[in-house]
């Protein structure tokens, strides 16, 4: 008796030691490229966080645009679930956002809700204005100072809305030193406080710079930096890689017919990336100085620090015009680094990672969970991070891709044929058309893209023989490229049926399903992989599922368009056993889904 009450009291000391949750501190910079080597270019984000965290290798955004990938972020469901699929309404941006209820169901309130104080500055949303940041005020936020529109990419001429407050302008001072500035005092007022605190950090760099009035000639150009920095990178050159304006053009649909840029263009293209990797000094900067300071509190070792962006970015790769909205490893792949206790210094984890678990994974370290998450958290501890590296099946292979609208291409030479695009000026250069779901899958022995588009094109590229994704195997001229391929000794076809088979489930999943995507089709649980469903058995089942495909090219998500929705779901004997008898939970679970 004595002895358990000992040990009861023990425990209980323990858990009272362990029960200070751990602070978060979350940057998330803008159209941060993966691919042109702009980690590289941040010495601090180098010594602090790669050195001394866990590198995230394959990361990946959902939507490869601002503010759907930030909904999806930030509430950990899939883009088809929070139905915010562009940045200005009707389909996207704050109003939107207010209208699916997110401003009072997203990680901030949850991380209030377990006992946090939160705090956020920089950029939250697009269409997050000057005139309705205060109709409703955004929700979650225990201190906040929002950078708005229409002035948000405007780098000399920020405003700026502090707790509520009437916007305040800051003409003529740098936007990403501004909110390095806020952060500073932010995180002051988030340690004067016994609560754990979840402190975001958002500036708009390396964006570009955006004049968005007047409404009709809206200019961007390459994002601006600060003085201190203007002399660095001048022989930095993008990357020269197979996909860098290429002789023969691949890819699908618009990007198809897209001429070569020229050397004026290339030229103007190359100084577009200094000037990116110049305003990026400024966030390095303060990653020192954010480190330094959490160091001086003694503080660092209770905190996570993740570094992201909310989509990457493409300049010059497959002929195209600065920008992003693709789903080419451009502009999906994009950086995560984490650290904090626990975590391994200087390590790589290789497992794949969508912005979509993040909110999972933040939630996770503050000792909550929840039911309507479309993601799963990810390996965060040294041990998680080696046993996921060790074993590539303990966690899903996929990424599921989805986007919906225009392609807006950015830079003074910027322009494509396809617009005229909404009718009201806005993004004139930009193109239609540019609706498509993607499938970016990376198992042990094959790293694939798949992509249908609205128009009916579709994409394959075998991203480890191809990582510029240039050999699209579903050109008429592929013929015998296609002929002679196999995975796991399966052809070309047989992959592609399996592959439209979980894009069918993943295009509409929600919950669990979208994290094993292959239990609704195989109920029974024995495959888990692509190379598991490619087994020979299943052949007829999945020629006979129905396809992937769109009634139209809509710039938003019109679920009648969007072709069939319910997958077949396989059946062998054991399986119809079990729906004779009790149907199991998981079984119904699938089923509710398509009803
Ligand atoms: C932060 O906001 C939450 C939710 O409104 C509140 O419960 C908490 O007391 C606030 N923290 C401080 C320090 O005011
Ligand atoms: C290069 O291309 C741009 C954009 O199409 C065009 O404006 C420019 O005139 C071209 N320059 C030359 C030298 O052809
Ligand atoms: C866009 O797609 C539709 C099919 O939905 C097609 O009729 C139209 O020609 C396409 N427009 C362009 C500019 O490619
Ligand atoms: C998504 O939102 C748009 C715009 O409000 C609406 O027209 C559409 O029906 C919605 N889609 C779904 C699947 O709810």
């Amino acid at each position: 008796m004595f002895v358990t009450s000992v040990c009861t009291t023990l425990l209980l000391l323990a858990l009272g030691a362990t029960a200070k949750k751990p602070n978060i501190l979350f940057i998330l910079t803008d159209d941060q490229d993966w691919h042109m080597q702009s980690l590289e270019h941040m010495p601090f984000l180098q010594k602090y966080l790669v050195q001394e965290g866990t590198l995230y290798t394959n990361h990946y955004c959902t939507v490869a645009i601002c503010c759907p990938s930030r909904v999806n972020l930030w509430t950990g469901r899939a883009a088809h679930n929070t139905n915010v699929t562009d940045v200005f309404p009707p389909y996207g941006g704050y109003p939107k956002i207010v209208h699916e209820g997110i401003n009072s169901n997203y990680l901030p309130i949850w991380m209030q809700d377990s006992g946090y104080n939160t705090y956020y500055t920089g950029k939250l949303w697009n269409a997050h204005t000057v005139d309705n940041y205060n109709a409703p005020y955004a929700g979650g936020y225990n201190g906040s100072d929002f950078i708005l529109d229409p002035y948000t990419y405007e780098y000399y001429n920020a405003w700026m809305s502090r707790n509520g407050q009437a916007p305040v302008s800051y003409k003529g001072q740098y936007s990403p030193d501004i909110t390095a500035e806020k952060a500073y005092g932010f995180l002051e007022e988030a340690t004067q406080h016994k609560e754990p605190w979840f402190l975001t950090v958002a500036p708009i760099a390396p964006h570009s710079n955006v004049k968005l009035e007047p409404i009709d000639a809206v200019d961007m150009d390459a994002p601006k930096y600060a003085k201190r920095h203007a002399h660095l990178f001048k022989d930095y050159r993008i990357p020269r890689d197979a996909n860098f304006n290429p002789e023969k053009q691949g890819g699908v649909a618009w990007v198809k017919t897209l001429p070569r840029l020229n050397d004026t263009v290339i030229e103007y293209n190359d100084e577009f990336q200094r000037s990116r990797l110049r305003a990026l000094q400024s966030v390095d900067e303060m990653i020192e100085k954010l480190i330094k300071t959490l160091e001086e509190k003694n503080l660092l070792e209770d905190t996570y620090i993740f570094f992201t962006t909310d989509n990457g970015y493409h300049i010059s790769q497959h002929r195209m015009h600065p920008g992003k909205e693709c789903g080419f490893d451009t502009d999906i792949h994009i950086p995560l680094i984490i650290r904090g206790p626990g975590i391994a210094r200087n390590r790589i984890s290789d497992a794949v990672t969508s912005h979509t678990d993040l909110s999972p994974t933040i939630l996770k370290l503050a000792g909550q969970t929840r039911e309507d998450f479309d993601g799963t958290p990810i390996p965060v501890y040294e041990q998680e991070v080696l046993a996921a590296n060790n074993n590539r099946n303990s966690r899903h292979e996929h990424v599921n891709i989805e986007f919906w609208g225009m392609a807006i291409p950015e830079g003074q030479y910027a322009h494509y044929d396809g617009g005229p695009s909404d009718g009201n000026g806005l993004y004139k250069d930009a193109t239609r058309n540019n609706t498509y779901k993607g499938l970016r899958l990376i198992g042990e022995d094959y790293s694939i893209y798949y992509s249908v588009w609205c128009t009916g094109d579709r994409e394959y590229y075998d991203v480890a023989l191809d990582p510029g994704q240039l050999d699209n195997y579903f050109d008429a001229e592929a013929e015998a490229t296609r002929r002679g391929y196999s995975i796991a000794g399966r052809s070309f076809e047989e992959v592609v049926n399996r592959l439209d088979a979980l894009m069918l489930v993943l295009k509409s999943c929600k919950g669990r399903d979208c994290v094993e995507p292959w239990s609704v089709l195989h109920p029974g649980g024995n495959v888990k992989t692509l190379k598991d469903a490619l087994a020979k058995t299943f052949d007829a089942f999945y020629e006979e599922q129905p396809k992937v495909s769109f009634d139209s090219c809509e710039l938003g998500y019109i679920k009648e368009l969007e072709g069939p929705q319910i997958p077949n779901v396989y059946d062998d004997g054991e399986e119809r056993l079990e729906l004779r008898g009790q149907p199991s939970f998981k079984y119904q679970g699938h089923w509710s889904l398509f009803t």
